[in-house]
C-alpha cells in the first residue's frame, strides 16, 4: 500500500497517498475526460480546499436539502442505529469532509461507552488535519486514524484491520455521485472490507418532484455553481490550463434513463483552451458541455437491488416525515458470506 504517514501526534495520525501518485492520476483523469465525447471530469475533482470550503457552503444553503434532512434523521434515531454496534469499535467514515453529522453519532457511542477508534477516509488531507485536530479536542479519549486517499484505496486498508467491529459510515448519498455500475463496484469493494459482523450507515437521496431538485443544485445565490465552475480554476492552478470563467455556464439537468441530476458547464461560444502541464490544446463548439458530476437518486426497490447486486443487504431504513432521504443499515448478504 502506497501510504505514507504525514502526521503522527500522540491521539492521531494522517496518513497520505503519496503526492507523486496522486498528481499522475488527476493528470491522467482530465486528459482521458477532456478528450472524450462528451468531455467528462470526474466529480473528486471539486474537492481541493476551496472546493470543500464551497461544498460546506452548499451544505447550508436552504435549497440543498440533503444535509439538514440527514442530519435530521440522525438526531432522531442515532441511539437506535447505536444499538446495532457492538462493544468498542472502529467507526469508519468514507468521505467524512468536515465530520460534522459524525458527531451526533459519536456522541451516542461515548453515551453508551463503546470507545471508537475514528477512522475517516477523504481525498482532502488538509480538510482530514483541521477536523482530526478538532476532534481530539472535543473528544477526551477518542483516536483518530485518518487516511488520506481515495475510497479504492482506504478501503484496502480498512478491509485489513480485523480486531473489532467496523462501522462504516457513507453519509451525505456520496455514493449518488457514482455511475450505477461505479457504485455496485464501489460497493463490492466495501462488502470485501467487511467482516460477516461488520455493519454500513449508508445515506442515499430519494427521488423527488424536479423543481425541488433542480433549486438544491442551482441555488439561488450561486454558490453551487462557483463550486461547478471551481473545477476550472483548479485546471486553471494545477495544470496551468488557461480557462475563461465567464465563457463556461453552470448547467443542471435532471437524467430520467438514469435517474440522476446532472451538472454541466456549458461552453459559451466556440473557443479553444491550452492545458500547459498536460501539452493538450481542446476545443470547445458552442454550447458544448462539460459532464462534471451526476447525482443519482434513489427509491426503495433501487437501493435493495444495488445492494444485493454488491452482496450487501438493507436490514432497516430510517426516513424523514416527507419520505426525501433514507439512512439505511446494510450488512452482508448471508450468500456472500466466504
Ligand atoms: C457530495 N455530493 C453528494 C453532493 C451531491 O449532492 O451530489 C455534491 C454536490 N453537487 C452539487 N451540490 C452538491
Amino acid at each position: 500500500m502506497n501510504l505514507q504517514t504525514i502526521t503522527a501526534n500522540h491521539r492521531y495520525v494522517v496518513q497520505s497517498l503519496s503526492a507523486v501518485h496522486r498528481t499522475e492520476s488527476v493528470h491522467a483523469a482530465v486528459r482521458s475526460g477532456l478528450t472524450s465525447w462528451p468531455k467528462t471530469l470526474p466529480p473528486i475533482l471539486f474537492y481541493d480546499e476551496r472546493g470543500s470550503k464551497l461544498f460546506e457552503d452548499i451544505s447550508e444553503l436552504p435549497e440543498y436539502y440533503l444535509t439538514r434532512t440527514e442530519q435530521a434523521i440522525l438526531d432522531r434515531y442515532a441511539p437506535e442505529m447505536a444499538t446495532y454496534c457492538a462493544g468498542e469499535l472502529l467507526l469508519v467514515e468514507l468521505g467524512s469532509g468536515s465530520s460534522i453529522k459524525t458527531r451526533t453519532f459519536l456522541d451516542v457511542l461515548y453515551a453508551g461507552d463503546h470507545r471508537p477508534i475514528y477512522q475517516p477516509v477523504d481525498i482532502s488531507e488538509s480538510m482530514l488535519h483541521a477536523t482530526a485536530e478538532e476532534l481530539v479536542g472535543e473528544y477526551p479519549e477518542l483516536i483518530v486514524r485518518a487516511i488520506a486517499s481515495d475510497y479504492d484505496q482506504g478501503l484496502v486498508e480498512v478491509g485489513e484491520q480485523r480486531d473489532r467491529q467496523k462501522v462504516l459510515l457513507f453519509l451525505g448519498s456520496n455514493l449518488g455521485n457514482f455511475s450505477r455500475t461505479g457504485a455496485q463496484e464501489l460497493l463490492w469493494k466495501v462488502r470485501q472490507a467487511m467482516a460477516p459482523d461488520d455493519i454500513l450507515f449508508l445515506g442515499v437521496d430519494l427521488m423527488k418532484p424536479w423543481p425541488i431538485l433542480q433549486a438544491a443544485y442551482d441555488d439561488a445565490r450561486g454558490v453551487t455553481a462557483a463550486f461547478n465552475r471551481n473545477v476550472l480554476v483548479r485546471l486553471n492552478r494545477e495544470l496551468h490550463a488557461n480557462f475563461n470563467l465567464d465563457r463556461f455556464r453552470h448547467e443542471v439537468l435532471w437524467n430520467d434513463d438514469v435517474r440522476a441530476v446532472e451538472m454541466h458547464l456549458q461552453s459559451q461560444g466556440r473557443q479553444t483552451v491550452f492545458l500547459r502541464d498536460l501539452d493538450l490544446l481542446v476545443a470547445f463548439e458552442d454550447g458544448e458541455t462539460i459532464h462534471t458530476e451526476s447525482s443519482h437518486k434513489f427509491t426503495p426497490d433501487s437501493l435493495d437491488r444495488l445492494c444485493g447486486s454488491a452482496g450487501l443487504r438493507v436490514e432497516k431504513s430510517w426516513t424523514d416525515e416527507q419520505g426525501w432521504f433514507a439512512l439505511n443499515l446494510i450488512v452482508p448478504a448471508v450468500d456472500s458470506l466466504t
